[in-house]
């Protein structure tokens, strides 16, 4: 619970009364709470948590995958049981959600994926999705892909390499094997970057910069045109660059995705998980800015109290 905006030491675990539930909603058990950077980003601004229609007091967190336990009497669509997953922004990391049974953030999850993969991927995977579509990358060409090993990264990169793109990652040496495993080649970034792009001796046909403007000004330095430069962070992109949300996703996104999952033409990684109760070493971890994949908090039976 957030009872002023601030940082991570003012967010508190909290007994919320559970609510009775309205006629068309349905009630989560939370398994998984995946974390996102716009999570710590909503604590520190209440102009961002506004953007969002969020205020104090709120909940954290916007990725969840859990089960249905309890359904209003006009549900339709849903049963007690049902296995899902999604997002709820300001409110995810909790015991229990509630939730109409039309919200656009709830999907069933399908089987073969469990509650992890899918409780990290609402975020990350609409956006890495989004992302794809704005590159319009074609087979055999080369795009630059700044963050490769980050949470949206690690799922783009993946999704570029199946289409037969050539993937340059940029990380820092020790995400280098890790970039190699999702089918990139790494660069570092930092001041030398665009050395470091030139050096490796290819045409670079467009980029996607998931953190900051340096991989999306290297970019157009190496002469790929601004209209195939995409940002999803950048407060002031280069010009004539394209911004993407995760909300360009296209409809149907993350069940495209999952079934990519459960036929083992992607993986989610996740760089670690911890339990509710250690919520504050987990949010560090992932505000670092240099996690591989994505960090969840993982919830119990005992969480429910
Ligand atoms: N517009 C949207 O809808 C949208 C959606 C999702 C995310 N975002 C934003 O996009 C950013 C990325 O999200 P994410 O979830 O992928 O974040 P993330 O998981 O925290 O990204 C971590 C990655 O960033 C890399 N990194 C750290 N410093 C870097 C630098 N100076 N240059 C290049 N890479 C660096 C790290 O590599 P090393 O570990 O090797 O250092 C690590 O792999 C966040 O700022 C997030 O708020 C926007």
């Amino acid at each position: 619970m957030l009872t002023r905006f601030g940082d991570i030491a003012d967010l508190s675990l909290a007994a919320i009364p559970r609510e009775p539930l309205r006629p068309t909603e349905v009630r989560v058990r939370v398994a998984v709470a995946g974390l996102n950077p716009v999570d710590w980003q909503i604590v520190e601004s209440p102009e961002l948590a506004s953007a969002f229609g969020l205020d104090v007091p709120m909940g954290y967190g916007n990725d969840f995958s859990g089960t249905i336990v309890e359904v209003g009497p006009a549900v339709r669509s849903r049963q007690v049981g049902d296995r899902v997953f999604g997002g709820a922004r300001g409110r995810a990391a909790a015991s229990t959600i509630t939730l109409d049974e039309e919200h656009p953030g709830l999907h069933r999850t399908p089987t073969g994926v469990s509650d992890l993969q899918a409780g990290v991927l609402d975020i990350a995977g609409r956006t890495a999705s989004a992302v794809v579509d704005a590159l319009a990358a074609r087979r055999g060409e080369t795009t630059l892909v700044g963050a490769a090993g980050g949470g949206v990264g690690s799922i783009l990169t993946q999704l570029l390499v199946r289409e037969g793109i050539e993937v340059l990652g940029s990380g820092s040496p020790a995400s280098f094997d890790f970039i190699r495993s999702l089918g990139a080649r790494p660069v570092p970034y930092g001041d030398d970057l665009t050395a470091s792009v030139r050096a490796e001796g290819v045409v670079l046909a467009a980029a996607a910069d998931l953190h900051g403007t340096a991989t999306a000004e290297a970019a157009v330095l190496l002469g790929v045109p601004p209209r195939r430069v995409v940002t999803i962070e950048a407060e002031h992109p280069p010009t004539g660059t394209v911004q993407v949300n995760g909300s360009d996703a296209q409809p149907g996104a993350l069940d495209r995705l999952l079934a990519l999952v459960v036929n083992g033409e992607l993986q989610i990684p996740v760089a670690a998980t911890y339990s509710l109760d250690r919520f504050r070493e987990a949010i560090a971890v992932q505000r670092s800015r240099h996690v591989r994949g994505k960090i969840a908090l993982v919830l119990t039976e005992s969480d429910c109290g």
